[in-house]
């Protein structure tokens, strides 16, 4: 993971970078760094710890002179977050910098290598290798894009990287293989950056870096080559983005404000989708007829984004009756999958750009698959190289752990389900309309949810000191506990875990004692009494149970000591207001228990390694 940023230009450059990486820390934050050059120096600072260090440290970037500069904010892979592995990371004799997203996989060979030819190293990264290589190639071409295209066809791995190098103080030099990078252009000067906002408040102009190529920026030019040095012309392009959406606008947290926001990201996007009562999705690039040919679904993600191809899975076999298949992106890139030329792969992916994720499209590719990626980032990798892409427009997420880009990408699914139901004859036109009525009312329900969040605040309140906390439910209600747990646990630290109800009396039952608190959620009419049941079973061995149900299943208060009731919809969409009063229960959790609920320890946003 990690996020770069360069600047180039008129202006003090280093409290820019700093400005940048705020906006890049969901990346990573456990050490941050910045060079800058001022013609006849190099001068670099950097801490382990959050970035808000080195704003003291260089009070706020003033304490550091010059127009040129590289930045990083880290999420360690190789070597401890210390202040030594912070990036940058220069050559020995400071005359190379660099920073570094991603992993050079061969780099303890090129170290080895490196030592052998006198290269001493000072960090334990896989990044100090690049700087003392590049000092290796200068040393021999004299020219630094002869020696970074010889970096990049001698290592293996990914990265996006910013260089400086003293022989050259006018000059930025970066590429990209596999991990995000951007360049923004403007009047003021140039950018390079791993994502869209940290330059957002500079430039809306930004040209997007495909792999293996290479971007030297200088004061009023950018320059692409390809790693055969050939020069490249690429067209930049405008960014509309609301520049307040990635603000706090008022909340405490991003993530209390993204929770607020799903009632418009569901609506946005669904609403460009839905014309005359109909639903019209141009971009998954096929006919009636190539929808009813589709002979499975292979839903493949990571993390809360495969949680929704938990759910997806429930929703298009019910609704549309085609078989449907869900995998992890990091199993399905290595288990060898038997593809078919009537499988439809589908990759989920709010950043766009996870690792995992990014393999997997790219292995189906490769067997002649046919791609759909459903994306929340703009042009980001997933969205540029599968065949199509349906964007949810939920707007930029900045909260480590997902909630609205999570609830988009439900609403995505329940728009292909619906197209794919209708087309292939699996229901009626009637059915169709019901559903696509409740559909519309969605944003209106949740909105209803979110007005009361102080019964959940004092619910939460109570479970501070938990040690487990269990979710269980019954088909569509078991996705969503999959996904509640995973906030939990994400941002409160408490050992949480989701079991399909019925599966608990095989083994897990054996964990719960007095006072354990299980959250049981029974949203499914059919699967109502059954659940109730398995209620019963966890309360006779002593468990706190916390339901979450519809409105209309007040009776549950005969088995539950807590209730949350959410209304009434279809049951293929309750899911999305189950989720909600969960997400507030773990945020209420984490904020209790004074934790950092943005930027949870351990996790980045996106996860570009593997
Ligand atoms: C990280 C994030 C999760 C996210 C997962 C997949 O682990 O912390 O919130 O669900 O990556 O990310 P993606 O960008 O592919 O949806």
């Amino acid at each position: 993971m990690c996020g770069i940023v360069g600047y180039i230009g008129d202006e003090q450059a280093a409290p820019i970078l700093l400005n940048g990486l705020t906006k890049l820390e969901y990346r990573g934050y456990d050490s941050a760094g910045v060079a800058v050059y001022d013609g006849a120096e190099i001068r670099m600072e950097k801490v382990s710890g959050r970035l808000a260090r080195l704003k003291e440290l260089t009070d706020g970037g003033l304490t550091l002179p010059g127009t040129i500069g590289i930045g990083h904010t880290r999420w360690a892979t190789h070597g401890s977050p210390s202040d030594t592995n912070a990036h940058p990371h220069f050559n020995s004799d400071r005359s190379i910098i660099v920073v570094h997203n991603g992993i050079i996989e061969n780099y303890s060979a090129l170290k080895q290598d490196l030592i052998r030819r006198g290269y001493e190293f000072v960090s334990e990264t896989d990044t100090e290798v690049l700087a003392h290589l590049l000092d290796r190639y200068y040393r021999k071409y004299k020219s630094p894009l002869e020696a970074l295209t010889r970096v990049m066809q001698k290592v293996e791995g990914s990265y996006a990287l910013g260089i400086l190098f003293k022989d050259f103080p006018g000059q930025i030099f970066s590429a990209r293989k596999d991990s995000p990078l951007i360049v923004g252009q403007s009047p003021e000067g140039n950018f390079i950056a791993s994502d869209v906002p940290a330059i957002l408040q500079y430039t809306r102009d930004v040209f997007y870096m495909n792999n293996e190529e290479i971007a030297v920026l200088s004061r009023n030019e950018i320059k692409f080559y390809n790693v055969d040095e050939e020069l490249l012309e690429k067209t930049a392009v405008r960014i509309d983005w609301d520049i307040n959406a990635a603000e706090k606008g008022g909340y405490e947290h991003f993530f209390l404000k993204e929770v607020y926001e799903q009632p418009k990201a569901i609506r946005d996007t669904i609403s460009p989708r839905i014309h005359e009562n109909e639903i019209v999705i141009e971009e998954l690039g096929m006919t009636d007829e190539e929808i009813c040919r589709v002979g499975k679904i292979m839903i493949v993600a990571c993390g809360s984004a495969y949680h929704t191809g938990v759910m997806a899975k429930y929703i298009f076999e019910g609704l549309a009756r085609v078989p449907v298949e869900v995998d992890l992106a990091s199993e399905y890139r290595y288990r060898d999958p038997i593809f078919d030329r009537n499988t439809l792969v589908i990759i989920v992916s709010q950043s766009g750009e996870t690792a995992d994720s990014l393999a997997a499209l790219r292995e189906s590719g490769a067997n002649g698959q046919k791609v759909l990626g459903i994306v929340n980032v703009v042009g980001s990798s997933i969205a540029r190289e599968a065949d199509n892409v349906m964007y949810t427009w939920a707007g930029p997420e900045i909260s480590v752990a997902t909630t609205k880009a999570y609830s988009a990408q439900l609403a995505a699914f329940y728009l292909l389900a619906l197209k794919f139901g209708l087309a292939r004859g699996a229901m009626s036109r009637d059915s169709y309309q019901a559903l696509l009525d409740d559909l519309k009312r969605l944003p209106e329900q949740m909105e209803a949810i979110l007005k009361d969040r102080q019964q959940i605040q004092r619910f939460a309140n109570r479970y501070l000191a938990a040690d487990h906390i269990f979710f269980i439910g019954r088909g569509i209600d078991y996705a969503i506990s999959l996904e509640g747990s995973l906030k939990l646990k994400e941002i409160s630290y408490i050992h949480s875990e989701a079991y399909a109800a019925g599966e608990l009396k095989h083994g897990t039952i054996s964990l719960i004692e007095e006072g354990t608190l299980v959250v049981a959620i029974s949203t499914q009419e059919s699967l109502y009494p059954k659940t109730v049941s398995n209620i019963e079973e966890v309360k006779t061995r002593g468990a706190f149970v916390m339901a979450l149900t519809s409105e209309d299943n007040r009776d549950i208060e005969k088995v539950s000591d807590f209730t949350v009731y959410i209304p009434k919809t279809n049951r293929y969409f309750a899911g999305s207001l189950a989720i909600l009063p969960l997400q507030l229960f773990a945020y209420y959790v984490s904020l209790g228990r004074g934790l950092d609920v943005d930027k949870p320890r351990n996790l980045a946003k996106s996860v570009t390694v593997e």
